[in-house]
């Protein structure tokens, strides 16, 4: 496992870096297809069904993203993972399971469009999928097409079983095919971070695997949070980097490890995909009150959309196990997350200065209690649990 990531970035270089990425933007617009403008947000059955996907599951959580408020709070992309094709007919068209997808995939699509909701699906870059199905390899064009008849919005392209391959160039393929298919689709690599996306992706996908799978578990959250926070630098609007689908709700971490798996991706401005069993969400048990608490909380999801579309970043970590994180939002305000990775609660301060806020007093609201307090001068201290975050915005009110 990495060790824990322990570089401090000077505050001087944060807006400079700012301006740098969306410099970088501009620059790059040749392939942008355009969507994207916020890390997209959504579902997927992976993390929570693997294979077990099928028409009825799709429906019943395209109904529950409606009922649990999922889709009110800003999730659109209802995404099938893996095992929904098994085969090719006789002109290479590729083919769902008739026994789990009876009607073929655009009845499914039509279903969760009528939610109001849009529709993502799976496929590999190489000749098969994780789970062996078949792979996209030599028929991207024809596959782009079938997808944009079904009317998918989202595409997932997995890395397996791709030996052999370039993977700036067969992603590029891939980009073009979906382009030439003439329906908008969000575009996500998932390569894992194997062949350094985050040099090429962003002009080739709206989004881009940076680590390996993650798992329910807090110490996967911390190994990917180690990574993916490296290349904040590089996500702007149309292009951002991917940490991986949320775990949140799925049992294996503490209400504080949720909370701050689900800080931390917004404080990164990654996809707010959950991968949850959505269809619980609406039960009257504490487990999916606490699930509704943080996957429908505003103030952190506004974090995640700002428009500014900058990722956020470390700016402290001394100790190394206490992190200070900052990201800077559209309206001058930032938010500040004072992360605790250490086995004890301890008191954390965020500093005006050390967050790059040239003023004495600004308003905070904490974004977990949503508790406002204005007029706070110069610095905010606050008792962070172990494992856990505190997670401020913090607008400036004067010298
Ligand atoms: C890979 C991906 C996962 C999931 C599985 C499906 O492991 O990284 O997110 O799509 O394949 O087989």
């Amino acid at each position: 496992m990495p060790t824990p990531l322990r570089r401090v970035i000077p505050l001087a270089s944060l807006a400079a870096a700012a301006a740098l990425s969306i410099g970088a933007a501009r620059a790059e617009h040749r392939h942008d297809n355009g969507l994207a403008r916020t890390p997209p947000m959504g579902w997927n059955s992976w993390n929570h069904f693997g294979c077990n996907v099928s028409a009825k599951l799709i429906r019943d959580v395209a109904d529950a993203m409606a009922a649990s408020g999922m889709r009110d709070a800003g999730y659109q992309y209802v995404t099938i993972d893996d095992c929904w094709q098994v085969s090719r007919d006789a002109g290479g068209v590729i083919v769902a399971d008739s026994a789990r997808f009876p009607g073929g995939i655009k009845p499914v699509a039509d279903y969760v469009h009528s939610k109001g909701l849009k529709f993502g699906i799976y496929t590999d870059a190489g000749r098969r999928t994780c789970e062996g199905r078949p792979g996209s390899y030599g028929y991207e064009d024809l596959d782009a097409k079938s997808y944009a008849q079904w009317g998918v919005d989202y595409v997932k392209i997995d890395w397996c079983n791709a030996e052999g391959l370039d993977a700036p160039a067969q992603y590029a393929k891939l980009r073009d095919a979906l382009l030439k298919s003439g329906r908008p689709i969000v575009f996500s690599i998932c390569e894992w971070g194997s062949n350094r996306p985050w040099e090429w992706a962003p002009a080739v996908g709206n989004l881009w695997r940076t680590t390996g799978d993650i798992q329910d578990r807090w110490n996967s959250v911390l190994t990917i949070v180690n990574l993916s926070s490296q290349y904040w630098h590089v996500a702007k609007p149309g292009a951002w980097n991917d940490p991986d689908m949320l775990e949140v709700g799925n049992g294996g971490m503490t209400r504080d490890e949720y909370r701050a798996h689900f800080s931390l991706w917004a404080m990164m401005a990654a996809p707010l995909t959950a991968g949850n069993d959505v269809r619980t969400m609406v039960d009257s048990t504490r487990e999916a009150a606490a699930t509704r608490d943080i996957l429908l909380n505003k103030d952190v999801i506004a974090v995640d959309q700002d428009s500014l579309g900058v990722q956020g970043m470390i700016v402290g970590s001394s100790p190394p196990d206490l992190q200070v994180w900052v990201k800077p939002l559209a309206d001058g305000s930032r938010a500040v997350l004072l992360f605790n990775r250490a086995s004890v609660p301890s008191p954390m301060t965020a500093d005006w200065g050390r967050v790059g806020l040239k003023t004495k007093q600004a308003r905070v609201r904490d974004l977990w209690t949503h508790r406002d307090s204005s007029g706070v001068a110069d610095r905010y201290t606050a008792t962070v649990p172990s494992h856990g975050v505190v997670m401020l915005r913090v607008w400036p009110t004067g010298n």
